[in-house]
């Protein structure tokens, strides 16, 4: 096949050039120039036409917002409920999926397993496998007990091909693992280079829009985050799913970053089992570790993603530090932990400007909002103090510059999963005090951090 002409453009300013060089020509910025096909033919990107634009194009008909009817999108669920829950309902047709997730959180496997369960329900399927062999996918699927699948496998990693394959075979759903493997004739850069995997996503995504068929795209995010690619695809796609948690642990939580078709921040947990990815419909506890007497250092918290309360246990370890004390979170933001240590100097009088803070969520799992705030300071005046919170305790509340503690959205939810879990003790935020009592629940309603320090001292 002949190749196209390719021109290198900058991510930066749009200027572009022949070749690649290490500075934009235009701009001066530094490796912005990424490889992209010139668009063939002159006056393609012509943005102004002295002569008016009769010429150049047909003008197209348009309608008044009202005319046009609404359509809800029609989805088919996977059957795994979990992974339902966070595409909001199901696959859509012609809609793109990123799936996003460290090497070996267990990609492959969720979604060769939720392929076999659309292929059973009568949706044909296609798994462009680049990473594995079809013998090596095979096995997964022993593995997971699907023998006798009959999920449609195409092992090629030349984006082309793939697409021949897929106008010849008309499936309903194809997943692409992954597209980092993918490339495309048209590029000289390498495969998994932003260029090629961007390159690759934006004809998917157009055959997915062009013909209904529902496309799955699998990511690696690697610890730079921006090389791996994915980033760049956020926009392009409907849905962005990432996996989180450990994968020493067993459980897993695939978020729901973007979805133009369903709600966003919502949560499927999973368990990695012997037999694929399990999903756990009750997932409230699983991120507590189990102490059998209360240790200093921790507090749980109850946090909630979606539409479920979850509780999370929240670690911290303050130990003396030398001449530049480290500060360091796991799941937890970093920016906001130095934060809530300089509150906690100002406005409560607890200092560790010469200590190393360490602040943990356990299980791996990731906490974005701020309701975490009252449990991750709790957490570290009780390692600093070495003096344990009491058994039963939860706390959570968001809280400000100024020493006070904010609410955190549906309080009464959190509260009450906090009562069923058996929690006994609990320090939130004056707003979110339920009116009437709950059954075996303590409240101590505080308005500022101060307050909150002081009823933690006299439980
Ligand atoms: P995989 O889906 O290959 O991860 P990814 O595609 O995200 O790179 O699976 C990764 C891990 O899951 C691997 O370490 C093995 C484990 N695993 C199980 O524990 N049970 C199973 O049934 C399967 C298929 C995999
Ligand atoms: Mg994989």
């Amino acid at each position: 096949m002949a190749k196209d002409k390719t021109i290198f453009t900058c991510t930066e300013c749009g200027g572009t050039s022949p070749r690649w060089l290490g500075k934009c020509p235009a701009c001066g910025a530094w490796n912005t120039l990424i490889e992209q096909v010139a668009e063939a033919g002159p006056g393609k990107n012509r943005l102004s036409a002295p002569q008016g634009y009769a010429g150049l194009a047909h003008a197209q008909p348009v309608m008044p917002l009202a005319a046009i009817e609404a359509q809800d999108v029609a989805r088919t669920p996977s059957s795994i409920d979990e992974l339902d829950r966070v595409l909001g309902g199901g696959i859509v047709e012609g809609g793109v999926v990123l799936i996003g997730g460290d090497p070996g959180i267990g990609k492959s496997t969720l979604l060769l397993q939720a392929m076999d369960a659309l292929q059973r329900a009568g949706l044909p399927t296609l798994y462009v496998t680049g990473e594995e062999s079809g013998a090596q996918v095979a096995l997964r699927s022993r593995r997971l007990g699907i023998e006798g699948s009959q999920v449609k496998l195409l092992a090629e990693i030349q984006l082309e091909k793939i697409l021949a394959t897929v106008e010849a075979t008309q499936p309903a759903v194809v997943v692409i693992d992954s597209i980092q493997t993918t490339y495309s004739d048209q590029l000289t850069s390498a495969p998994g280079s932003v260029a090629q995997v961007r390159e690759c996503a934006a004809h998917l995504t157009r055959m997915a829009k062009g013909t209904g068929i529902a496309v799955i795209l699998v990511g690696h995010v690697t610890k730079e985050g921006a090389l791996a690619g994915p980033r760049v695809l956020e926009h392009m796609v409907d849905t962005v799913l990432y996996f989180e948690g450990d994968t020493h642990s067993q459980f897993r939580l695939v978020r729901a970053i973007k979805n133009r078709f369903g709600a966003v921040n919502e949560i499927g947990v999973f368990a990695m089992t012997e037999k694929g990815l399990k999903g756990v419909s009750n997932p409230s506890a699983i991120f507590l570790s189990q102490h059998s007497e209360p240790v200093p250092g921790s507090c749980v918290m109850v946090t909630l993603e979606g539409t479920r309360p979850m509780l999370v246990e929240i670690q911290a370890l303050v130990d003396s530090g030398g001449p530049s004390p480290r500060r360091l979170s796991v799941g937890l933001d970093k920016d906001r932990l130095a934060m809530l240590l300089a509150v906690l100097h100002r406005h409560a009088g607890v200092a560790c400007m010469d200590q190393d803070v360490f602040v943990n969520a356990v299980g791996g799992v990731r906490i974005s909002e701020p309701a975490a705030d009252l449990a991750v300071m709790l957490s570290i005046t009780s390692s600093l103090r070495g003096k344990p919170l009491p058994k039963g305790f939860i706390a959570f509340g968001e809280v400000g510059l100024a020493g006070e503690v904010r609410p955190a959205p549906r309080g009464q939810e959190r509260l009450k999963e906090a009562a069923k879990l058996g929690f006994s003790v609990a320090v939130v935020p004056k707003a979110n005090a339920p009116k009437k009592p709950i059954e075996g629940l303590t409240i101590h309603a505080v308005e500022r951090v101060e307050e909150a320090m002081n009823v933690v001292r006299g439980l």
